[in-house]
């Protein structure tokens, strides 16, 4: 997101003194100060206040009598006293409602010599541009931008031969035609910005050969490539050229014809293939932005003949190349003229050189994300120009240069999430005064600075997670009066959480303080968005919060007490997420929950709440609930029917009771993983179920179910395919947000963490239960499981053939039942990686043979009448043994439940977060998107 905002160039304008008019005139207008207005003109400007809308009364001053020179917006000319000038904008401000409205009466007309006409940011809701204004002779300059003008353009503004200056940017207009533009024979400046242009595909043939325009706005105005090719009598004054946020798929050839081009802008266009070697033509481009498009293979040659080249901005394409090469040849054409030189977001290989420390003007600089490894240059420190240095998301290596503590206009500093290993000091921030942001997250460095230290910056920002900061509490963070994002996660701290830090003056955004072992208590947090504390070993109850929060991680700590403070402030109205699980809480979850109307996901799990889920919990219809592990009981509520938005529900461990209701297949139908593991659920399991088209994982294991497995189990469309698309789950809306979720599998006592493979991963477990009957053979039509567990239940009968076909199995268990007949032959197609059993039936006859069924031990067989390999009983004898049965009363139920099946478990969401900066970020556009509810977060971080 930065790359969006800081990179853009800055504005190129010919128009200066045209743009300042309207901030300026409302003091200087009356210079015309012995000037009596001519009559009739005052008139025709009474008449059109009359028809217009003043909410804010902004024309007060225009009486009738009174000399209208004086008017608020109003220049006549010093000699004539006719009416010049029109300045009419409204000021751009939130809190101010001084928008004019009504209608444009052509009273106007008889301000014969009327050169100046501002309208813009007003509110002409949904007006068409009046017709007359291609009357108005003598305009030089129109500005009706953002006034809600809407419709075509009328073309007879074409006749407006003296117009210079033409802005009609930001409104809802479309033209299907450019031919009127060629009728403005003077026009210097042209902006028609988001007009819908798709159906006028002479655009480029009429601008581009414009013989007067010096300045070209057509961003945003759904244009196309250029059908025609022209190439004859292009503009030799075109200089400034912006076709931004359009469906270019190649930069136009003849722009390269256009000699005087001084700016460039195609960003957000489909550009795609190489960057094209023609700029040997246009060397006097001082700006250059193709950042946002899909560019490949490697920068021209041609490119580098740009000698006045200030700033080249190519982020977010997929160039392919040596960084030290691109250094080499900048640095041939353009060591001292460019100042500002964005490639993030591509996939830059090769080394830092040297000679980046020779561009003396540089002021910004973005490597971000790529692949460019080695050392930073020493070199760096002689960059004394600059302000913004981003090498983030690298493969950079090496120390932190000590250099970096020279560079005295530095404001951003990003180097984060790279391979800078080594000792920080004192020094290498000595004349770092202007710094705001610190972001060095994710890099093996050590800094300890002496306790009196005092930083000579006041960062805004700073991250500094993963550093090894000392197991006290960073004591310089004293000092940072302007401090409103912080992240300090996983710095080795062991301290008491400071009075002083919580006490501190300034007001967080964003506070990350989780894996380190911070203890005590803390009563209150002044953060407005984001609280990041878990994994550490904060006591007592649970703090207050501002109710701007969005998102409270406190997992995994010892936060103790009741619930009922944080839930019921009915003030908490904005939370997002709110995840304190793994902590010592108690007491029953309170029923109030109704104003929590935003909250997406809340895991509670892992503490010791008691009581029933509270019916208006029902109502926040979140994504991710999760209460596994606590000691809560009674029925689920019918009021849970309202979260539709579920997609994973696990209340396991608990003592839940009740059969399961129907309506989860009905009315919770974006499910992907529902576990009711480890209750008092009895009953059978409803059909309905079986609706759940997005099931992946179903959980009901270790309950009092009874009953039949339902055979319609092969409607779970989830688990019947056996392709997954890009690993991710197909929920409607859910594209994938394998980001905020963990899976914890355990599989043989062993712990699996399934995150962004999660979509893979399918499961069906129903072991431990009372359920009866055969396995129905529908069962071998779910050939996406990967595990299916149906132990230690009642089941009789056959195992189903085409089991056996169920490819992708790695864990199959369905020992402890009456399951009798053989094993069937096919199961030597099944390639279980992980673990197979059929102990304690009453099989009979030859284990199948394979590589895989062999490989098992005899306790995956034990307690039946089998024989063969890797039994030690030959198949010999047709007689079966007896004594088998015997020992089989026997069990050792130790062994036989080494093997759980899937448990399913919702790691905290946190752990993820710290892998990436880009995945932290999706992470939170991910966590913003859900259920349709839009948050901005990281847009407010100005991350
Ligand atoms: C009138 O304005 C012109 C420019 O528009 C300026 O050059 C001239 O000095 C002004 N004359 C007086 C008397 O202010
Ligand atoms: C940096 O990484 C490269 C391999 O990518 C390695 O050869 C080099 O020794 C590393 N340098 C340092 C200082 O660790
Ligand atoms: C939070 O911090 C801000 C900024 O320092 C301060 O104005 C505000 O009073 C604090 N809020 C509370 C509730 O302490
Ligand atoms: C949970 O509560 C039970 C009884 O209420 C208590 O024995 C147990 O120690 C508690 N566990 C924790 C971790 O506080
Ligand atoms: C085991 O299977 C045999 C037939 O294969 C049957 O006669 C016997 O009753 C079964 N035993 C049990 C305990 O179900």
């Amino acid at each position: 997101m930065a790359i969006a905002t800081m990179t853009t160039p800055l504005p190129i304008s010919f128009f200066p003194f045209l743009l300042l008019i309207p901030a300026i005139c409302f003091t200087i207008c009356d210079a015309n100060s012995n000037l009596l207005c001519i009559p009739s003109e005052r008139e025709a400007l009474l008449k059109f206040k009359n028809h217009l809308i003043d909410p804010s009364n902004r024309l007060s001053s225009w009486v009738e009598g009174g000399d209208c020179c004086k008017w608020i917006g109003v220049v006549c000319h010093n000699l004539t006293g006719h009416v010049h000038q029109l300045h009419l904008a409204a000021p751009l401000s939130p809190y101010e409602q001084s928008a004019l409205g009504g209608k444009i009466n052509p009273s106007l007309l008889e301000l014969n010599h009327l050169s100046t006409l501002d309208l813009s940011n007003n509110n002409f809701s949904s007006m068409h541009i009046p017709k007359f204004f291609g009357l108005l002779e003598s305009l030089t300059y129109l500005n009706l931008s953002r006034a809600q003008f809407q419709g075509a353009i009328p073309h007879n503004l074409g006749n407006l031969s003296k117009l210079q200056y033409l802005d009609l940017r930001g409104n809802d207009l479309k033209s299907e035609s450019f031919h009127w533009v060629s009728g403005l024979s003077s026009l210097q400046y042209l902006d028609l910005s988001y007009a819908n242009l798709s159906k006028a595909t002479d655009w480029l043939q009429v601008t581009f050969k414009h013989p007067s325009l010096l300045e070209l706005h057509l961003s945003a105005c759904v244009l196309e490539d250029d059908p025609y090719l022209i190439s004859v009598n292009s503009s030799k004054s075109l200089a400034v050229l912006d076709l931004s946020w359009n469906s270019l798929s190649s930069v136009p050839k003849s722009m390269f014809s256009l000699h005087g081009l001084v700016s460039i802008d195609l960003i957000f266009n489909s550009l795609d293939g190489p960057i094209p070697d023609y700029f040997g033509n246009i060397s006097f481009v001082e700006v250059l932005d193709l950042h946002q498009n899909s560019l490949n293979s490697s920068i021209p040659n041609s490119l580098y003949s740009l000698n006045h080249l200030r700033f080249l901005h190519l982020s977010s394409n997929k160039i392919e190349q040596d960084i030290s090469e691109i250094l080499q040849s900048l640095s041939r054409c353009c060591l001292g003229s460019l100042e500002s030189l964005n490639m993030a977001d591509n996939q830059l290989s090769g080394h830092l050189t040297y000679q980046l420390g020779q561009f003396k003007n540089l002021s910004y600089l973005s490597l971000a994300q790529n692949n460019i490894s080695g050392p930073i240059p020493s070199s760096i420190g002689e960059l004394s120009s600059l302000k913004y240095f981003d090498v983030s998301e690298n493969q950079l290596n090496g120390t932190f240069p000590l250099c970096f503590g020279q560079l005295e206009s530095l404001e951003t500093l990003d180097f984060g999430y790279n391979l800078l290993e080594g000792v920080v000091i004192e020094t290498h921030f000595s004349k770092l005064m202007r710094l705001t942001t610190l972001k060095a997250s994710h890099n093996r460095l050590r800094f300890e600075p002496n306790s009196s230290w005092i930083p000579p910056f006041q960062c805004q920002i700073i991250e500094l997670g993963h550093w090894h900061l000392g197991s006290k509490f960073p004591l310089w963070l004293k000092f940072q009066k302007e401090l409103s994002s912080l992240d300090i996660s996983h710095v080795g701290i062991s301290d008491v959480m400071p009075t002083w830090f919580v006490n501190l003056p300034t007001q967080f955004e964003y506070l990350n303080l989780s894996y380190n072992q911070v203890t005590g208590g803390i009563s209150y947090l002044n953060v407005t968005n984001s609280i990041d504390l878990s994994s550490n070993r904060f006591t007592g109850p649970l703090p207050r919060v501002l109710s701007t929060l969005r998102y409270l991680f406190l997992s995994n700590n010892s936060f103790s007490g009741p619930l009922s403070e944080l839930i019921c402030n009915p003030s908490l109205k904005e939370m997002v997420a709110l995840y304190i699980d793994i902590n010592l809480l108690t007491g029953e979850i309170p029923d109030c929950w109704n104003h929590w109307e935003n909250l997406a996901y809340l895991n509670l799990g892992n503490n010791n709440l008691t009581g029933k889920i509270p019916p208006t919990l029902g109502y926040t219809n979140p994504c991710m609930l999760n209460l596994r592990n606590n000691s809560m009981f009674g029925e689920l509520p019918s009021t849970l029917r309202n979260s539709w938005s579920l997609v994973m529900l696990d209340l396991s461990e608990n003592h839940f009771s009740g059969s399961v209701p129907a309506w989860i297949g009905d009315k919770l139908s974006n499910l992907v993983v529902l576990s009711l593991r480890s209750n008092n659920f009895d009953g059978h399991i409803p059909h309905k179920i079986c609706d759940l088209q997005f099931l992946q994982n179903l959980d009901l294991a270790h309950n009092n179910i009874s009953g039949v497995i339902p055979k319609c189990f092969s409607n779970l469309s989830e688990m019947a395919t056996k392709i997954k698309i890009n690993n991710e789950l197909s929920t409607p809306y859910f594209i994938d947000y394998s980001f905020y979720l963990k899976a914890l599998l355990v599989l043989k006592g062993r712990e699996d963490e399934y995150g962004s493979t999660l979509g893979l991963v399918t499961s069906l477990d129903l072991s431990a239960n009372h359920v009866r009957g055969e396995i129905p053979k529908e069962i071998g039509t779910l050939v996406g499981l990967l595990s299916l567990n149906f132990s230690r239940n009642l089941l009789t009968g056959n195992i189903p053939d085409n089991i056996g076909n169920m490819e992708l199995m790695e864990s199959l268990d369905l020992s402890m039942n009456r399951l009798n007949g053989e094993i069937p032959p096919s199961f030597s197609n099944l390639n279980f990686s992980n673990h197979f059993n059929v102990s304690y039936n009453n099989l009979t006859g030859h284990i199948p043979t394979s590589t895989q069924l062999q490989s098992f031990e005899n306790l995956s067989y034990v307690g039946n009448h089998l024989c063969g390999p890797p039994l030690t009983k030959n198949c010999t004898s047709k007689s079966i043994p007896t004594d088998v049965g015997n020992k089989g009363s026997k069990v050792n139920w130790l062994y036989v439940s080494i093997f759980f099946g899937f448990v399913l478990g919702f790691w905290s969401v946190v752990a993820p977060l710290f892998f990436s900066k880009s995945w932290r970020i999706a992470y939170y556009r991910k966590l913003d998107q859900i259920c349709g509810k839009l948050y901005v977060f990281w847009a407010a971080m100005g991350m």
